[in-house]
C-alpha cells in the first residue's frame, strides 16, 4: 500500500490524469485544421502529428517537406513513455568530408545550399509511417487525407509565401520541376493564387497506400535518385533503402521545480538548453536586476554554444560526454570564469555570415488522453535546396549545410563546428531543433520554434518566462536576444532592451547588434494539471494558429 503510494508520488501521477480539452498550435491555420480533423475522426495526438506534419509539407513548402526531416518528441499517456523520434536526414553514402571544398580546400559558396548536391536523405516520410504504425490509432490513408486534399486542390499564396519565394527565386528557377510547382510562369504567384501540387498528392497517396516502401523503394525511389543524379547529386537507391528512423532517449534536465525534456543528439538542442539552465540555476537569477540577469543569460549562452561546436554530432558516429555536459557540476565549472560585471570575450574567429531564417517549422499537440507531441521539422533554408526531382513533387532539403563543411568555417547560421560534425557517409548532421516539454506538479508545457542557431536560446527565454509565472502569450511574444559564442555579439530584436540596459551591457564589454527583423515562430501549449485546462499561443511574428477544443 505504502509502496504504491510512493510510486504514485514519484511518478507524478497524483496530478490530474488528463486534460479537459485537446489543443494544437502550428505555424499554418490549414495544418492546425488538418490535425483537428484527424482527432475528430477518432485519432490521437500522434495521428494528428502525422496529419499536421504532412499538411505543413504541403502548405509551408519553404519550411518543411517530405524531402526533409525533423524531430518528434512524444509522450504516450497510457504508459508515460517519452521518446524522441529522430527523422533527421542522413548524408548520402557517397558523401565525404571534403564534399563542398574546391581543389584549394576552400568551401565553394552555395554548393551545400542550392540544388541536388545539397540534399540529405529525407527522414520525414519514414518518421510519419513510424508514428502512425507505432503510436497512432488510424491508418495513414486517414491521417494523410487532409494533406492529400490540400496538395491536389491547392492552397492560397500569402505574403509570407511570396517573401520566401522572392528570397529563393533564382534557385527555384534553376530547377524546372520546382519552378513548375511553386512559381506561376516562372514568376512569384500573386497573393490568393492557388498552389496545386498534383505530383506531391500522388506521392502522399503512395505513402498512404504502401507505407515506407511507397517512398523509399519502387518507382518513386527511382525517380528521386534519377532526378538527383541527373542534376549533379550523389544519391543511390541504397541510400533510400537504408534510411531508418531512430527512437532516442530525450535529454533531461531540471531548473528548480521544472523538469526539462528536450531533443537529443543529433540535435544539440537539449544539451545546450540544459547546460544554459544549469549555469543560470547556480546564480539564482530570479531576484537579480534585469541587466544582471541578461548579462548572465548571455554568458550562459556563450559557454553552452561553445561546447556545441566542440563536442556534438551524430550519436551513431561520435562519442559524446552527454551525462557530463548536462550535469550541474559541469555547469558549475563552466560558470567559474563568469564575471558578474564583465563580458568574457569569445576567442576571435573570421566574421561569419549568419542569416535570419524564418523557415523550418514547429507544432505542439495534446489530446484529451494526455498524449502529447512537440515536433520541429525542417528542410533548412527557405524552400530547402529549391530542387524537386521531376515527377515526384518532393522538394528536397539542403540540410547538408548543417554539417561543418570545414572545421572553423561558419555555416549559414554562422555556426562553426569541428570534427564531431564533419561530413561522413550515412551520418546525420548536427541540428539546433529543440522540441521541448517542461513539466512540474502544476502543469506541462510543449514548445519549440524555427530559427536556426537561435532556436535554442529562444526556447531558453520561453522557459525562463514560464519559470517566472508569465502567461503563455508572453513566452512566444517577448522580444528576444541571442548569443552563440561566435560571432562574439549579442543579437537582439527591437524592444528586447531599453536604452539603459543597452548602455550598461556595452559598458560590461558586450558587443550589441540590433536586428532589422524579428525572428522565430514559436508554437506553445500548456496543460494546467490542477484545473485540467489547456491553453496555447502561436507566435505573433508568424501566421500560425492555435485551437483548443
Ligand atoms: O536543424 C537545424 O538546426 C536547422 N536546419 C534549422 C533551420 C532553421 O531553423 C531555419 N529557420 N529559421
Amino acid at each position: 500500500m505504502w509502496g504504491l503510494f510512493f510510486l504514485l508520488l514519484v511518478s507524478g501521477s497524483v496530478q490530474g490524469a488528463a486534460p479537459n480539452a485537446a489543443g494544437i498550435a502550428s505555424a499554418h491555420p490549414l495544418a492546425t485544421e488538418a490535425g483537428r480533423e484527424v482527432i475528430e475522426a477518432g485519432g490521437n495526438a500522434f495521428d494528428a502529428a502525422v496529419a499536421v506534419s504532412a499538411a505543413l509539407a504541403v502548405v509551408e513548402p519553404y519550411s518543411s517537406s517530405l524531402g526533409g526531416g525533423g524531430f518528434w518528441l512524444l509522450q504516450r499517456a497510457s504508459d508515460g513513455r517519452q521518446v524522441m523520434l529522430d527523422g533527421r536526414e542522413r548524408a548520402p553514402l557517397a558523401a565525404h568530408r571534403d564534399l563542398y571544398l574546391d581543389e584549394a580546400g576552400e568551401v565553394v559558396p552555395g554548393r551545400s545550399i542550392d540544388g541536388a548536391l545539397a540534399a540529405g536523405i529525407p527522414g520525414e516520410p519514414a518518421a510519419l509511417v513510424h508514428l502512425a504504425e507505432h503510436y497512432g490509432r488510424l491508418p495513414l490513408s486517414r491521417s494523410l487525407a487532409p494533406a492529400i486534399r490540400l496538395a491536389r486542390d491547392g492552397f492560397p499564396v500569402d505574403r509570407h509565401y511570396r517573401r520566401m519565394a522572392e528570397w529563393r527565386l533564382d534557385a527555384l528557377r534553376s530547377s524546372p520541376a520546382a519552378a513548375g510547382q511553386f512559381l506561376h510562369d516562372w514568376e512569384i504567384p500573386a497573393e490568393g493564387e492557388l498552389i496545386r501540387q498534383p505530383d506531391l498528392a500522388s506521392t502522399l497517396q503512395l505513402l498512404a497506400d504502401k507505407g515506407r516502401d511507397g517512398f523509399y523503394a519502387g518507382e518513386l525511389a527511382q525517380r528521386l535518385v534519377k532526378g538527383v543524379r541527373d542534376a549533379g547529386g550523389i544519391w543511390s537507391l541504397q541510400d533510400l533503402q537504408q534510411y531508418q528512423v531512430v527512437e532516442r532517449e530525450p535529454i533531461r534536465g531540471r531548473y528548480g521545480e521544472l523538469k526539462i525534456i528536450s531533443a537529443a543528439p543529433p540535435s544539440s538542442g537539449g544539451v545546450v538548453l540544459v547546460t544554459m539552465l544549469n549555469i543560470l540555476e547556480g546564480f539564482q537569477i530570479d531576484n537579480l536586476p534585469r541587466v544582471q540577469r541578461v548579462h548572465l543569460m548571455i554568458e550562459a549562452m556563450r559557454r553552452a554554444y561553445r561546447d556545441r561546436a566542440d563536442y556534438l554530432g551524430d550519436p551513431d558516429f561520435v562519442d559524446m560526454p552527454l551525462q557530463a555536459l548536462t550535469h550541474p557540476w559541469y555547469a558549475a565549472g563552466l560558470a567559474r570564469d563568469i564575471q558578474l560585471e564583465r563580458a568574457t570575450p569569445s576567442t576571435p574567429q573570421p566574421v561569419s555570415k549568419a542569416t535570419e531564417g524564418a523557415d523550418t517549422t514547429h507544432f505542439s499537440i495534446i489530446d484529451r488522453e494526455g498524449n502529447r507531441v512537440a515536433a520541429t521539422l525542417s528542410i533548412n533554408y527557405p524552400f530547402g535546396a529549391a530542387f524537386v526531382p521531376a515527377g515526384t513533387g518532393v522538394l528536397l532539403n539542403d540540410e547538408m549545410d548543417d554539417f561543418s563543411a570545414r572545421p572553423g568555417v561558419p555555416n549559414v547560421y554562422g555556426l562553426v563546428g569541428g570534427e564531431a560534425n564533419a561530413i561522413g557517409p550515412g551520418k546525420r548532421m548536427l541540428s539546433s531543433m529543440s522540441p521541448t516539454f517542461v513539466e512540474s506538479d502544476a502543469g506541462v508545457a510543449m514548445l519549440g520554434t524555427p530559427g536556426g542557431s537561435r532556436i535554442i536560446s529562444m526556447v531558453l527565454l520561453a522557459i525562463l518566462e514560464l519559470a517566472d509565472g508569465q502567461p503563455i502569450a508572453q513566452w512566444v511574444r517577448q522580444p528576444r536576444f541571442h548569443h552563440q559564442y561566435l560571432p562574439d555579439r549579442v543579437e537582439y530584436e527591437a524592444g528586447a532592451f531599453d536604452d539603459k540596459t543597452v548602455t550598461e551591457l556595452q559598458s560590461m564589454g558586450h558587443i550589441l547588434h540590433r536586428l532589422e527583423r524579428e525572428y522565430g515562430n514559436m508554437q506553445a501549449l500548456y496543460w494546467d494539471r490542477r484545473s485540467g485546462q489547456v491553453t496555447g499561443a502561436s507566435d505573433p511574428r508568424g501566421s500560425g494558429r492555435t485551437v483548443i477544443w
